[in-house]
């Protein structure tokens, strides 16, 4: 199947490796014109070479995503690199400190502080306000964009030990339904997707450390006998940054091995 999205360029941030990596690799197997970001310039720069081994086109753009002014120079870098952005994917959301934010070592809320807080609340929801305000403003113009955001099952059902991710996730939903009221009429869609446990760098030790415990908890974990990878995720992402999902808009595709299952 044709995604239609070849020579679209996109933007996907914290994205030097994980997650936003397998999405980068898969937009430019489709075709798209990549921006890989990541506050740490090296996994920006390596993702991006590796697109361009495999033939395609990309760049790493460092930036955190949690500073307006970089977001704002970060966006006009990828502009005059690669052509107006047409896909932002939001996927920043885990801050470099990762321990806060892992069950295994996560705090309870009652244990924890502002700064802690303050570091999730900023990367997930102030990193998505401000790449969605530079983007946005050329996809109206364009009456053309796609824009998807990582959200977790976390913010739909609820975790212990990640109280502010959870709330802050949920909030990024919100975020998502409301925009998409706003800008569908400039053919723009916004969608979400909602991994739960997946196995990358920011969850590689927490899983091996009760692999059996936690695969209990998927029904398709016995069955394919794996948890969740982020070729999963970033499959479900190309669907939703594609031509072929023009009439998907303010939506959230949980994709967890059945763990969450949200009406
Ligand atoms: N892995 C999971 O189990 C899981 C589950 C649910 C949701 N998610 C979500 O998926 C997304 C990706 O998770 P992952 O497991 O691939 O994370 P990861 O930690 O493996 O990779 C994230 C990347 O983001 C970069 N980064 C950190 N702070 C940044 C900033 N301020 N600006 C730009 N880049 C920054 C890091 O350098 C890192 O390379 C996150 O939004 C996370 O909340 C992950």
């Amino acid at each position: 199947m044709d995604l239609g999205i070849e020579g679209r360029v996109a933007l996907v941030t914290g994205a030097g490796r994980g997650i936003g990596r397998a999405i980068c690799l898969t937009l430019a197997g489709e075709g798209a014109r990549v921006a890989v970001n990541d506050i740490v310039q090296e996994r920006a720069e390596t993702v991006a070479d590796e697109i361009r081994r495999n033939g395609g086109t990309a760049i790493g753009v460092a930036a955190d995503v949690t500073d307006q002014e970089q977001v704002e120079a970060m966006v006009r870098q990828v502009e005059e690199a690669l052509g107006p952005v047409d896909i932002l994917v939001n996927n920043a959301g885990i801050p470099l400190a990762t321990a806060e934010v892992v069950p295994a070592t996560g705090q309870l809320f009652v244990e924890s502080d502002r700064a802690q807080w303050d570091r999730t609340m900023h990367i997930i929801t102030y990193g998505t306000l401000y790449c969605t305000r530079a983007v946005l403003p050329g996809m109206i113009e364009r009456r053309w964009g796609r824009i998807v955001n990582i959200v977790s099952d976390a913010g739909r059902v609820g975790e212990i030990r990640l109280v502010p991710y959870s709330m802050a996730k949920a909030g990024v939903i919100g975020f998502s339904k409301a925009l998409a009221k706003e800008v569908g009429r400039f053919c723009i869609t916004v969608n979400c997707v909602s991994p739960a446990t997946t196995e990358t760098e920011a969850t590689r030790d927490w899983i091996e450390a009760q692999r059996e415990r936690i695969m209990a908890f998927y029904p398709l974990a016995r069955g394919l006998g794996r948890l969740g990878q982020p070729q999963d995720i970033a499959n479900a992402v190309a669907f939703l940054a594609s031509q072929r999902a023009e009439w998907v808009t303010g939506q959230v595709l949980s994709v967890n091995g059945g763990y969450s299952m949200v009406d």
